[in-house]
């Protein structure tokens, strides 16, 4: 055999400019709630409800970020973090979601992006990561079109602020869990139950993103990024039966075509609208509003976790809440019909499965459906029981485990030509859980909420090594 014909050797590192990220949202980290003239977003007002998040804890506080962002940030550098996604607190910028904004609140922003750029980290920033200004919220939230409206100006308002320092914007973090568990089953802010609502609440928020997209794109320098991200469904059915191709057939409508088809293809899917008829004509959607939803965007953002298998069910039988979300409605408007099974593997102590490979068909469906757009994976990671040892050490080996098999199923997804640009890290420190409170702790650095101090987990320097080299140990 002579040396040509031999095969080119596999890669297992990632390109040199890939971007190696990791990601926080405000108000699961920033805290000083009724500082320098925030005003209460819906999240304050739901975890401050006896009974809606876990010991009653709420954002107040947090991990106190709006005090020790540059601490914080100090971290990040020594990760050696490419990357930094966080998100802007709407209430903390325009207080009540309406009028002037805020100074006091922007001028946060501007010491945070400054001393990102100082320690050679790229900011990237999301509008609208579940914190909706409580006013807006009185007014009809995003069961109401005009929240769209005040939204775009808020996101005018930021990227007047600050988009001659932040390159890449994101307009929604996961609009699915704003509107299906916002107002679907009621397990996020602001609470309500109604399946109209969740779906009247999903053309909403994404009508949000088409304006908020113009807005950007008017205040914006040109060359900046606008991206949008999506906690789309690794949707597997249990067998071949047509039942339960059927059942992924709905949960893909409702959890991923109900987004790509309007964000890339200016149309509803129509399985999705026959789907719905029975609950909703859909007189929500004006004319009009699909151009607007559908305006080009340079990427894509992808939040992982696990994957989500359907079968058929007796349409009679309530659905068994197994679908990784708590509570005992179901989020999926007209989700009859179809249940939900746990994958196989271990879980995390969320109790979701960890299945690395739903990662790798998710990215390469999306480069077989939307050739040629730029894929970022915004969030992946996992919660675990840690715990600081006796010597101050955190050991997460599980974490660890996870992180090494989905930043495996990225490099594969990549090789198999999935345009994946970069990694995003799910989350920086132990944060607010929304629900569940401080009770689960995704991050890799252990945050000890009594003192506020910052221990990085085993995973830390793991994920510090990967970013150094470019590759994963073997
Ligand atoms: C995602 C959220 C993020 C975090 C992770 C665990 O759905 O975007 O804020 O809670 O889940």
């Amino acid at each position: 055999m002579t040396v040509e014909a031999l095969p080119s050797p596999v890669r297992t590192g990632f390109p040199a400019d890939f971007v190696w990220g990791a990601a926080t949202a405000a108000y699961q980290i920033e805290g000083a709630a009724a500082l320098d003239g925030r005003t209460p977003s819906i999240w304050d007002t739901f975890s401050h409800t006896p009974g809606k998040v876990r010991n009653g804890d709420t954002g107040d506080i947090a991990a106190d970020h709006y005090h020790r962002y540059r601490e914080d940030i100090a971290l990040m550098s020594e990760l050696g973090l490419g990357a930094y996604r966080f998100s802007l607190s709407w209430p903390r910028v325009r207080p009540g979601g309406q009028g002037p904004a805020n100074r006091a609140g922007l001028d946060f922003y501007d010491r945070l992006v400054d001393e990102l750029l100082a320690n050679g980290v790229t900011p990237v920033a999301t509008l609208y990561h579940w914190d909706l200004p409580q006013e807006l919220e009185d007014e009809g939230g995003w069961t109401d079109r005009d929240t769209a409206y005040r939204f775009a100006e808020y996101a005018a308002i930021a990227a007047e602020a600050l988009g001659d320092r932040v390159p890449t914007w994101t307009t929604l973090n996961e609009p699915w869990c704003s509107a299906f568990l916002g107002y679907g089953n009621g397990v996020h802010a602001p609470g309500r139950t109604d399946p109209v609502a969740a779906l009247t609440a999903h053309h909403h928020l994404l009508l949000a993103h088409g304006l908020g997209t113009a807005a950007l794109r008017s205040a914006l320098p040109a060359g900046a990024q606008v991206s949008l991200t999506l906690n789309l469904a690794a949707v597997r059915p249990l067998s071949t039966d047509p039942g339960d191709l059927d059942a992924a057939r709905r949960i893909d409508g409702l959890a991923n075509r109900i987004f790509l088809d309007p964000v890339f293809h200016g149309r509803y899917p129509a399985d999705v609208l026959a789907d719905t008829a029975q609950l909703t004509d859909w007189a929500f959607v004006r004319d009009g509003d699909l151009a607007e939803i559908s305006r080009p965007i340079d990427s894509l953002g992808i939040n992982y976790y696990t994957p989500t298998v359907v079968a058929a069910d007796d349409p009679a039988a309530p659905a068994p809440r197994q679908d990784g979300h708590a509570g005992e409605l179901s989020p999926w408007p007209a989700d009859r019909g179809v249940r939900f099974l746990p994958a196989e593997g271990s879980r995390t102590a969320m109790g979701w499965p960890v299945d690395a490979d739903g990662l790798y068909e998710l990215l390469t469906r999306l480069r077989d459906d939307l050739p040629g757009l730029p894929l970022l994976v915004t969030e992946n990671g996992a919660a675990y029981e840690d715990y600081t040892d006796p010597s101050g050490a955190v050991h997460d080996p599980e974490r660890v485990a996870y992180l090494h098999g989905h930043l495996s199923a990225v490099r594969r997804a990549m090789a198999d030509g999935a345009p994946v640009r970069g990694y995003f890290l799910w989350s920086l420190l132990d944060n607010f859980e929304w629900a569940y409170g401080y009770s689960k702790r995704f991050g890799i650095v252990h945050v000890d909420f009594a003192s506020q101090r910052r221990t990085p987990k085993d995973s830390a320097r793991w994920y510090a090594r990967v970013i150094r080299t470019g590759d994963l140990p073997q």
